[in-house]
């Protein structure tokens, strides 16, 4: 079946939902997700938006604050923008309906959080909620344009190119992206689906991992369908481990945010002895990168299963209000935050590589947007800076807006070739499950075991040869079977395990979130650069 729309927005978090929202001012916009609306890694993040809007604060303090985090990678003409713009987008989303928490006694300004990395306070927040508060006001809006159609239940399979469907090399669209194959769960087809802009949104690649803050959608499915597509990718390598995610038998992915951190939790070990001080000066607030491999450390050499955050020394009514989510899911597990510190371990987080975008969210495709965790800005270098996600996503979604305004009168002017039918060729259903679950389970136990936080050459050349094995399988399942989304997904996670390794094996020295014990030192004269690969 084919179909037809201007904008083709592949994801629901605030990047896709942010655009859709702008771009339905130029034409028909359909943002097509794979499960439902509210399934968004945006939907889950706790801590909250980083931006510049204390007076005693300054774009210097939190451009340097990102260059730090991001130890020499950090585009710094990117970091300017972003910065800068922050305020701006800010009052934006409160335009929108998005209630930051305001500061008492006067509840006039508002309340700013700190996370680790920061200088100051700037984080803007809504508790433990941002996310959902976000994703939530942002979805009231679109839902309500009669322009904007959401379409639940569609699974990306592949973007379409010219000449990867065999259009002549002369056809203006051989190496331009005109829309996507998208799977239909409710129907069980494959659709065509043509647009003049398309944009990835798809987030992150957590599951990639066994153990992840991210949400099942998490796939790196934006990155796969890029990378097949011909588009440039980078710094894959740089996969954040988040220091704090809930360690306990009937949770898989709940996150304790670093605001905990941020109000004076403190990492303990088993002992009650506080360990930061020993590998950072600035404590419990130091960056992400430099925690979370501290906490692998102390685990390593203790043998034991998790640390603790502490936070009971703050009231408790000041900590039920503050972080009422957290509060609530702990208490349901057994584990009072007001009185006793919380079990916690590292766990796959934010992916800081992606597709490589330029300063208005194109990728090296025409007509192909990248935007969110997806994309590569150069904002985040080889380490995120807390709460630096959904600006980047908030500011790229403008930018990206502005730059199709511009271009609007050349691409209204140009409708997309039609697109020729999925063919499932002498493809059959597939009868055996356990062909996908099992590979799905080998995939994330190697990338834990062997490509986590701290590397070694040996486990990653071992990886890697594990995995071609298994990547080739999945290529053959993929043509010898009816696509199933669980199929669409395993190709995607084997595909950006794979680019992940490649990446780390490429990058000869240890940066920001990269460390390996075979070069356990920065190589500025080689590797202050990206590692770019393309197919
Ligand atoms: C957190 O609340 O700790 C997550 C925020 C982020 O990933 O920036």
């Amino acid at each position: 079946m084919e179909q037809q729309t201007d904008f083709l927005i592949i994801g629901s978090g605030i990047s896709g939902l942010s655009f859709a929202l702008k771009a339905a001012r130029l034409g028909r916009v359909t943002l097509i997700t794979k499960k439902q609306k509210l399934d968004s890694a945006t939907n889950l993040a706790q801590g909250g938006i980083a931006a510049v809007l204390d007076p005693t604060d300054s774009f210097a303090a939190h451009m340097q604050d990102t260059l730090t985090a991001g130890d020499g990678l950090c585009h710094p003409e990117v970091v300017r923008m972003v910065v800068e713009s922050g305020p701006e987008r800010i009052r934006e989303l409160m335009a929108l309906g998005v209630d930051f928490q305001r500061a008492e006694p006067d509840h006039g300004e508002l309340d700013l959080a700190r996370e680790g990395g920061h200088s100051a306070r700037r984080i803007a927040h809504a508790m433990d909620r941002t996310g959902s508060r976000i994703e939530e006001s942002l979805l009231r809006q679109a839902s309500a344009d009669p322009r904007i159609t959401i379409l639940e239940n569609h699974l990306a399979v592949d973007l379409l190119i010219g000449s990867k469907i065999g259009l002549a090399a002369s056809t203006p669209y051989s190496d331009h992206c005109f829309g996507a194959y998208v799977f239909n769960r409710d129907s069980q087809q494959v659709e065509s689906w043509s647009a003049r802009v398309t944009v990835l949104c798809t987030g992150g690649s957590g599951k990639v991992y066994l153990y992840t803050t991210n949400p099942d959608i998490a796939t790196g499915d934006g990155i796969a369908m890029a990378y097949r597509a011909g588009a440039r990718v980078a710094n894959l390598e740089f996969v954040q481990f988040h220091p704090t995610c809930l360690y306990h038998h009937r949770t898989k992915n709940f996150l304790i945010s670093e605001a905990v951190r941020g109000e004076g939790g403190r990492l303990i070990d088993r002992h009650g002895h506080p360990f930061m001080a020993k590998y950072d000066p600035r404590g419990d607030l130091a960056t992400r990168d430099t925690v979370a491999r501290a906490i692998d450390l102390e685990l390593k050499a203790s043998g034991d299963d998790c640390v603790y955050l502490d936070i009971t020394h703050q009231p408790a009514a000041f900590l039920i209000k503050r972080f009422p989510t957290i509060y609530q899911t702990c208490l349901g597990l057994g584990i009072d935050i007001t009185k006793e510190p919380i079990p916690v371990v590292p766990a796959a987080h934010y992916m800081c590589g992606g597709v490589v975008s330029d300063l208005q969210g194109r990728s090296n495709l025409e007509n192909l947007y990248v935007l969110g965790e997806t994309a590569c800005t150069g904002l985040h270098g080889a380490n995120r800076l807390a709460s630096n996600s959904l600006l980047e996503a908030v500011v790229y979604a403008q930018r990206a807006w502005e730059q199709c305004e511009r271009d609007w009168p050349r691409l209204a002017a140009r409708q997309p070739p039609p697109p020729p039918p999925w063919r499932a060729g002498q493809a059959e259903p597939l009868a055996e499950a356990v062909l996908i679950s099992h590979n799905w389970d080998q995939i994330r136990r190697l990338m834990w075991n062997y490509v986590g936080i701290v590397r070694s050459e040996k486990r990653l050349n071992l990886v890697q040869e594990r995995l071609q094995p298994i990547t080739a399988e999945v290529e053959r399942h993929y043509r010898d079977y009816l696509l199933t989304p669980d199929l669409i997904e395993l190709r995607n996670i084997s595909l950006v395990a794979e680019l992940i390794v490649r990446c780390a094996i490429l990058r000869k020295e240890s940066r920001g979130l990269h460390y390996n014990i075979d070069h356990p030192t920065h190589d500025d004269k080689n590797w202050a650069k990206d590692t770019v690969i393309i197919k």
